[in-house]
């Protein structure tokens, strides 16, 4: 299949997927220039096998999961192409595009107990538990050891703001006009959150806005530190400790004590909740949106966006203009297809054909971390998750926790950004 992407998006370098040549542009994540590749097929699932490719698009779903030059589990939407770099789909016998094993799903319509294997004798469950873990688990071990990590030093801040999305952003904004430093972290490689689809906000470009926070937070001794996940928050000695781990080229682990934490975090692509919705070639939107403005890709011919709002009818029109041939669907039943979806069945007699699904959704908020100090969370209907609970000012029931944006329930980018700068307002008073 030729590569559909954005011709300004010229292909320089090449990867070898499973053997195969595949173009790619040096630093795009190796997911989507397979999927400009037309290759949304990554791997096979733990226990039944079923076809696997690439889902949120952003760090957070493990379901593009792959071996890169001999590491296993390896996600291939945070991993960058360069030249000859060697991709291999794991998982499968022999590979996800053509897997003995996926008979398993096939066989296996109504569910597996792959523990027993439904075997009652004692003996024969030893065995079949000895092969269902062949048939099970997360590829095989690297080929080399990893170096263990350094022990990290200690590191004072001010304020530590968690996500540089809109809300983070607003937060570190204000915090870093009144003098504060500020160690603003986001596990993605570039600021901006939702503001990289480009699909809200109105006014000022995205991008600037996160440049001019950046800007700020150096001229009074802050941080942007991207490529970070923030791995636990704890209380010690009545202060919050946070362990951050930095990747990329300058990797390691880093011990934050920061005077409060604002949780701007935003949430996590949640699956299309149809049947067989884990289709290859079903993508969360942001995602979508994010690799189109960024990388120029462009997933398949034929688009069907799911979901509806504001956010639904500007991805269509995002995708109508890079060529698509796009439709809208509130919802469906199912999706048909096996190694890659071919059409959505509405639920009401008809199909939608297509090779790619746009699915828009609220993100599910990420609590986890104020979970950890414990911080109280309620069910937030129209993000239909759970939510951290704050007042107005961002203010949690934990002294010091502040939360604002997406992580305390389902809003827009503007309602974002200012809940940010309320919330950056309380901590910096
Ligand atoms: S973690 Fe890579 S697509 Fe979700």
């Amino acid at each position: 299949m030729p590569r559909l992407s954005d011709p300004r998006f010229t292909p320089d370098c090449t990867i070898v997927v499973d053997g195969r040549a595949v173009p790619a542009r040096a630093g795009e994540p190796i997911a989507t220039a397979l999927l400009s590749a037309g290759r949304p097929l990554l791997a096979r699932s733990h226990k039944y096998h079923r076809p696997r490719g690439p889902f949120c698009l952003a760090g957070s779903c493990q379901s593009c999961l792959v071996r890169v030059g001999g590491q296993p589990n390896v996600r291939a939407c945070r991993t960058a192409c360069a030249e000859g770099l060697v991709v291999e789909t794991q998982h499968a016998l022999p590979t996800a595009g053509h897997d003995l094993l996926g008979l398993i799903d096939l066989a296996t319509p109504d569910g597996l107990d792959h523990h027993h294997l439904g075997t009652s004798s004692v003996l024969l469950n030893r065995a079949v538990v000895a092969f269902s873990r062949r048939l099970a688990g997360l590829g095989r071990l690297p080929d080399a050891a990893c170096p263990p990590p350094a022990t990290p030093r200690e590191e004072r801040f001010d304020a530590l703001v968690i996500g540089a999305g809109p809300a983070g952003l607003g937060a570190a904004e204000v915090l870093a006009g009144g003098g504060c430093r500020v160690l603003l972290a986001d596990s993605e490689p570039r600021a901006g959150g939702r503001l990289r689809c480009r699909l809200d906000l109105p006014g000022e470009p995205p991008l600037a806005l996160a440049s001019r926070v950046e800007g700020s937070l150096l001229a009074t001794g802050g941080e942007l530190m991207l490529d970070a996940a923030v791995l636990g928050l704890w209380l010690d000695g009545g202060a919050v400790l946070a362990l951050v781990h930095q990747r990329g080229a300058a990797e390691r682990l880093r011990l934050v004590r920061p005077a409060r934490v604002l949780l701007c975090a935003g949430g996590t692509a949640v699956p299309a909740g149809i049947e067989d919705g884990d289709r290859p070639g079903i993508l969360w939107g942001r995602g979508l949106a994010v690799a189109l403005a960024e990388h120029g890709t462009v997933p398949g011919r034929r688009l069907a966006v799911l979901g509806c709002g504001v956010e639904a009818e500007a991805l269509a029109a995002r995708f109508t203009a890079a060529g698509m041939s796009v439709a809208r669907l509130d919802s469906a039943r199912r999706a048909l297809g096996r190694a890659r979806v071919r059409a959505l069945d509405d639920g009401h007699g008809g199909q939608l054909p297509c090779d790619t699904v746009a699915v828009v959704q609220p993100p599910a908020p990420a609590t986890d971390l104020a979970r950890l100090l414990g911080a109280p969370v309620a069910f937030d209907a129209s993000a239909r998750a759970f939510a951290v609970l704050a007042d107005a000012a961002g203010r949690t029931a934990v002294p010091g926790l502040f939360a604002a944006g997406e992580v305390t329930g389902a809003m827009d980018a503007a309602a974002a950004l200012e809940a940010g700068r309320r919330a950056g307002e309380a901590a910096r008073g």
